[in-house]
């Protein structure tokens, strides 16, 4: 039972087919019964034939800090039980099951305990079952859409195809659920399918060879977990992920520093520039020191350059061992811009594209990571672009799993940060590796700049902080000022200039790109809005939103007493009221207020955009104005 007592968890061994699970909320069924289980080796299915042998439970109330995040302080506040189970006969083996409930939700695994005949584990297939009273609507990314890439869709239940995790259901009941998982170490991902009915069933991602995850008991399967949630914006308030994930591993973690960078990245993917040298090249080192000279000026904390590096000419898909960590082309001062960096306090964010070819990157990152923190650089970017790693396995399978984790923890022994291209989805682990600090694992701003579909559809933004951003930071790198896309003039960002701004309010990550040249941000007063907006939050709020329409966000700056607020809005215009009952009381503020202009909109005027100033408190109501795929950014400056 939840410690509020609202959610109650009750397992059973009588299911239909053995061992079942169903969950009640304010007395009312949510999940009806659900099948739980595992399939061994050949067919070997540990869910039925199964006796309860011992039960033990046990509570937690804790606070803890994290290190950078949404949110300074999470209460971890659970009950929990683990049972013990044996089979009632033929090898008598025994299993664990461990769940923990929660107010706004739950989490459950599978445990392994340490017996004989368990040494070698092979999982063929995950028999858990989500199922709903309801056919309830349901936001979820296709599976068939590589590197999580695909735009949230929205069906019922038993329309689905293999969907991703995180997925998220509007109830027929009023409530919301997001149903993904936590601590996913040395596993396969699950993903879901439809059961046909109103329900969902695990489906883990295979390894090549149709087995999914290998191992050695004692061992214990990545939680399962549910939120559930009376209104949406509780969902994104939800910590369960994190709290399900094991605490921080790294004792010094003064060298973990959330910010913004700007990048030599923009004008790669609008074909200005090219990865590769000759004529075009994009990361000179006249270039890069201007990039390093602006972020300088505008207290912007780091520079990602890509293209620095050989191996970059031809088809680098095919050729992903040409690739050196180290060796920069010619007209690349690596040492120079190191030292040039250092000298003006800015990081320079490393990309190491890999191809998705982890047996060449680990063969080469000791080498590649003592270089980059011999020069004090703490941020690398990989790309595992190439739909199977080493060739062979999926991006989430469990061997991708591991690769990654590898490379988390190996870049933590350097003082590395990782911003992650083409990862397996977060599933909170952040908490435990800190310098894990984001992942793409969306469709972001780059396809704005070349996707056939002519970009970004208006309504994604407003689906990303409760689908995909529920798992976590989201690299999505907004930022356009210029939109303008002459390589391809059919495709752009299809949003207004101050919705790029609320966007750094509304998408969460501690590292937060603007992503546009220098060039488009110099003279313009907007940027003031990107140059003050922290990545790093004392706490955060949904104020209100709909999925699909539109989001309202507000957030406390971790290191001063002020606010942010981002409001962002699909293809329609719409107006936004709000009371500002989140501002500290007694307290005046200046709003700095970065709106659509009067004739914005995102086809056909999206520089359009207005600024104004006023002294608010709380208790007041704001009125916020919105342009088709417009926003509208406010700074509160305590005063
Ligand atoms: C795809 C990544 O998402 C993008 O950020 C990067 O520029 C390219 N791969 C090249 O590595």
């Amino acid at each position: 039972m939840s410690p509020d007592k609202t959610l109650v968890f009750h397992l059973s061994t009588q299911g239909n087919s053995g061992l079942c699970y169903e969950v009640t909320m304010d007395g009312e069924t949510i999940i009806q019964p659900s099948r739980l289980g595992m399939v061994l080796k050949e067919g070997d299915e540990i869910s039925d034939n199964l006796e309860i042998i011992g039960v033990s439970a046990y509570s937690k109330n804790e606070t803890w800090e994290t290190v950078w995040g949404e949110e300074r302080y999470i209460t971890d506040h659970h009950n929990g039980k683990v049972i013990t189970l044996q089979e009632k006969d033929g090898l008598r083996r025994k299993f664990g099951f461990e769940v923990r409930v929660f107010d706004d939700g739950f989490g459950f695994r599978y445990l392994f305990p340490e017996q004989s005949r368990m040494e070698d584990l092979t999982i063929n297939a995950e028999l858990t079952e989500f199922n709903f009273r309801q056919d309830h609507d349901i936001w979820w990314m296709n599976r068939n859409i590589p590197y999580y890439e695909a735009y949230g869709q929205k069906n019922t239940i038993s329309q689905i195809d293999t969907a991703y995790t995180p997925v998220t259901l509007c109830g027929r009941d009023g409530r919301f659920y997001s149903i993904h998982e936590a601590a996913l170490t040395d596993w396969a991902k699950m993903n879901l399918v439809s059961t046909g009915v109103h329900g969902l069933k695990a489906e883990l991602t295979p390894l090549s060879d149709g087995t999914k995850v290998h191992t050695s008991a004692p061992c214990s399967s990545p939680w399962r977990t549910v939120i559930a949630s009376r209104d949406l914006p509780g969902l994104a308030a939800s910590r369960i992920m994190l709290n399900l994930n094991e605490p921080c591993k790294i004792e010094d973690t003064s060298w973990i520093k959330p910010g913004k960078y700007i990048g030599i990245w923009w004008i790669l993917h609008k074909f200005q520039n090219t990865w590769y040298e000759g004529p075009k090249h994009g990361a000179t080192t006249e270039r890069t020191r201007e990039y390093i000279d602006f972020a300088a000026e505008n207290g912007i904390q780091a520079v990602l350059v890509e293209g620095w590096n050989k191996g970059w000419k031809g088809d680098w898909m095919k050729n992903t061992k040409g690739f050196s960590f180290t060796e920069a082309y010619p007209d690349y001062d690596f040492d120079g811009i190191m030292e040039y960096a250092q000298s003006k306090g800015v990081q320079i964010i490393i990309h190491n594209e890999t191809g998705a070819d982890t047996e060449h990157y680990l063969k080469h990152i000791d080498e590649a990571y003592k270089l980059y923190q011999s020069h004090g650089m703490h941020y690398v970017k990989t790309g595992n672009v190439n739909l199977l790693m080493d060739g062979k396995e999926e991006h989430d399978s469990q061997y991708a799993v591991q690769k990654f984790r590898t490379i988390v923890e190996k870049a933590a022994t350097y003082q590395i940060c990782i911003d992650e291209h083409e990862p397996v989805i977060p599933t909170g682990l952040n908490r435990t590796w800190p310098n894990l600090m984001t992942h793409e694992a969306i469709r972001g701003q780059e396809h704005d700049a070349w996707d056939e579909d002519g970009g970004n559809k208006p309504e994604h933004q407003t689906v990303v902080p409760f689908l995909r951003g529920l798992a976590g930071p989201t690299d999505y790198t907004f930022g356009t000022f210029d939109f303008s896309n002459p390589a391809n003039p059919d495709c752009r960002v299809r949003t207004t200039l101050a919705k790029q701004l609320a966007q750094y309010v509304v998408i969460y990550s501690p590292l937060q790109m603007a992503s546009d040249d220098p060039s488009a941000y110099r003279n313009n007063k907007a940027f003031g809005f990107i140059r003050d907006v922290p990545t790093d939050w004392d706490c955060s709020k949904v104020l209100d939103a709909v999925i699909g329409d539109y989001v309202m966000t507000a957030r406390k700056d971790r290191n001063s007493e002020d606010w942010y607020l981002g409001a962002i809005t699909d293809e329609n215009s719409r107006i936004l009221e709000t009371d500002l009952d989140f501002l500290e009381e007694g307290k005046t503020y200046l709003a700095q207020i970065y709106e659509d202009g009067e004739n914005a909109s995102y086809e056909k005027a999206p520089e359009s955009w207005a600024y104004s100033e006023k002294k608010v408190k709380r208790g007041d109501r704001m009125v916020l104005r919105l342009a088709t795929s417009g926003g509208c950014a406010i700074r509160f400056i305590a005063l």
